[in-house]
C-alpha cells in the first residue's frame, strides 16, 4: 500500500527532528502556508512552498488539493490494549456507584474478567474485533498504534494475542502501522493468586523466552498489590536480556516509584503517572525516559490528571495516548484526548500536537522514520477540515480530520458534504 502523492494547497503543520521533543522545544511546531508535500512510494520526498515543488514526470501522483487546510503527521497512539476479549459495561456502572478500580480487580474482576473472556477467544476474531477498533482510530487521524498482550496471563494465550496483533501488522491492506508489545506482566492470573513469585517465576523461565523475538516492547503494571518494584526490577532485567525495549505501566494508583524505575531501567517510556513523585519527574527528564500521560484513564476513573506541566518545564518529552481498553478506559477518542490535555492538563495545542506526533513516535522508538513532515520520513498525514489547527481542542471532541493517509494511500476520507462550515 506504497503510494504516490502530492497535496497542494496545504498549511503544514508539523514538529520537526528524528528524535523526541522536550520541555519548551515541545510548543516550537513549522508552520508552512501555501504548502506541497510530495510522497512517492510512501516516502515524504518534499515538503515546502508549492511554487518550488519539482515532480519527475514518469511518476504518477495522485493529487490533492487542500484548499488552504491544516496537514500534520499522523496521529500516534502509543498506548493501547487493543486485542480484547469481550466488555466490562458492569464493572464501569459500579465505579460509577462509587466502587475503585483496585477493589473491583482484587475480587476478581477488571482484568482478570477479560482474561477470562480472551482466553476463550480464538486468534482470528480477536482480530477482526482489533481491526474494527482500528477502523474507527483511522477515521480520528492515527497512522500508527501500538497494541499490546496482556490479557492471557498464560504462554498459550499470550502467544495467540502477539500472535493477533502481528496479523494485523502483516495485513497488507492495513491502515496503520501496529507495534507489538508483550504485557505478560499485567496481572497476576487468579491460578496463581496469592503466590506472586510462582507466577513472576513463570513469566522468567517460560513466558518471556517464548514471547521473546515477538514483540518490539515489554511493559508491565507496576503497581502497589500488583507487581510492586523489587518484582517489576527483576521481570524488566529479564526482558532486557531477552532483547525487548521496556515499558512501564507506572505511578497510576498510587506513588510507588515506577517512574524512578523507569529512568533506573533505561526504558523508551513510564506511562499513566498520575501520581507521580517530584523526584520521578527529575529522574525520568534526565535520563530521557518519554512521559506518556493517559488523560482518558484520569477521566474514566475520576482521578487527578498527570501533571503534564511539571514533566514540561523539567525538559521531559510529553507524549499523549487513549489506553484505549476494555476496563480503565473503554475509549479510543483522539479528539477528547486533545480537549483533555488542553483543557485540564494546560498543555498548549502546539504541545499537544507535539505529543501525539513526534513524541509518540519516540514513545515506540519511531521517532526516525515518523511522527513529523519532513523528507525521508514515512508518508503519514491527515488533513483536518480547517486551515487553523487551533480548532483541534476548541471543537471539544469531535474529530477535525478529513483525510488520513498511510505510506502515501489514502485510508480515510469523510463524507463529501456541500454545506460549508469554514465561515
Ligand atoms: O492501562 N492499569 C493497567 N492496565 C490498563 C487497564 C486494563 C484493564 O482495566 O483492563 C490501564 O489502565
Ligand atoms: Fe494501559
Amino acid at each position: 500500500m506504497k503510494g504516490n502523492i502530492i497535496i497542494n494547497n496545504a498549511t503544514v503543520v508539523t514538529p520537526t527532528g528524528k528524535s523526541s521533543c522536550k520541555g519548551a522545544d515541545m510548543a516550537k511546531l513549522s508552520v508552512i502556508e501555501n504548502a506541497s508535500v510530495m510522497v512517492s512510494d510512501g516516502i515524504i520526498t518534499y515538503v515546502g512552498p508549492s511554487d518550488s515543488l519539482k515532480t519527475d514526470n514518469d511518476t504518477v501522483f495522485k493529487i490533492i488539493d487542500a484548499e488552504g487546510k491544516a496537514v500534520l503527521p499522523g496521529f500516534v497512539d502509543s498506548h493501547t490494549h487493543l486485542i480484547f476479549g469481550g466488555y466490562r459495561p458492569d464493572e464501569f456502572n459500579w465505579r460509577l456507584n462509587g466502587e475503585s478500580y483496585m477493589s473491583i480487580m482484587q475480587r476478581g474482576g477488571g482484568i482478570q474478567s477479560t482474561v477470562n473472556a480472551t482466553r476463550s477467544e480464538s486468534c482470528e476474531n480477536l482480530v477482526e474485533k482489533a481491526q474494527w477498533f482500528i477502523n474507527r482510530m483511522s477515521e480520528m487521524g492515527v497512522t500508527t498504534v501500538e497494541a499490546k498482550s496482556g490479557y492471557g496471563l498464560d504462554t498459550e494465550s499470550e502467544l495467540k494475542m502477539l500472535e493477533a496483533i502481528e496479523r494485523l501488522s502483516n495485513d497488507p491492506a492495513q491502515k496503520l502501522n501496529v507495534v507489538s508489545t508483550f504485557l505478560g506482566a499485567h496481572a497476576v492470573p487468579k491460578e496463581y493468586k496469592g503466590q506472586t513469585d510462582k507466577y513472576v517465576d513463570l513469566m522468567i523461565n517460560d513466558m518471556i523466552p517464548a514471547a521473546k523475538g515477538k514483540a518490539k516492547f515489554f511493559d508491565i503494571f507496576t503497581e502497589k498489590n500488583v507487581f510492586e518494584i523489587e518484582d517489576s526490577r527483576k521481570l524488566l532485567k529479564a526482558a532486557r536480556e531477552a532483547g525487548f525495549e521496556l515499558k512501564l505501566h507506572a505511578d497510576e494508583i498510587v506513588t510507588l516509584g515506577g517512574a524512578e524505575l523507569a529512568a533506573e531501567m533505561g526504558a523508551v517510556s513510564a506511562d499513566h503517572l498520575l501520581h507521580v513523585s517530584d523526584e520521578g519527574i527529575r529522574q525520568m527528564a534526565r535520563n530521557e525516559v518519554v512521559a506518556t500521560l493517559l488523560p482518558l484513564t484520569a477521566f474514566a476513573l475520576r482521578e487527578p490528571y498527570a501533571p503534564a506541566r511539571k514533566f514540561i518545564e523539567a525538559g521531559a518529552a510529553v507524549a499523549l495516548a487513549t489506553d484505549l481498553n476494555p476496563g480503565s478506559c473503554f475509549s479510543g477518542s483522539i479528539p477528547l484526548t486533545i480537549a483533555l490535555a488542553c483543557i485540564y492538563m494546560k498543555m498548549s495545542v502546539e504541545e499537544t500536537i507535539t505529543a501525539l506526533t513526534l513524541n509518540g513516535a519516540a514513545a515506540v522508538g519511531m521517532a526516525d522514520k515518523i511522527g513529523s513532515i519532513e523528507i525521508g520520513k514515512q508518508g503519514d498525514l491527515i488533513i483536518l477540515e480547517y486551515p487553523n489547527y487551533r480548532m483541534l481542542p476548541y471543537y471539544v471532541g469531535m474529530n477535525c480530520v478529513n483525510t488520513t493517509i498511510h505510506h502515501g494511500t489514502v485510508v480515510y476520507q469523510a463524507k463529501p458534504d456541500a454545506s460549508t462550515h469554514l465561515g
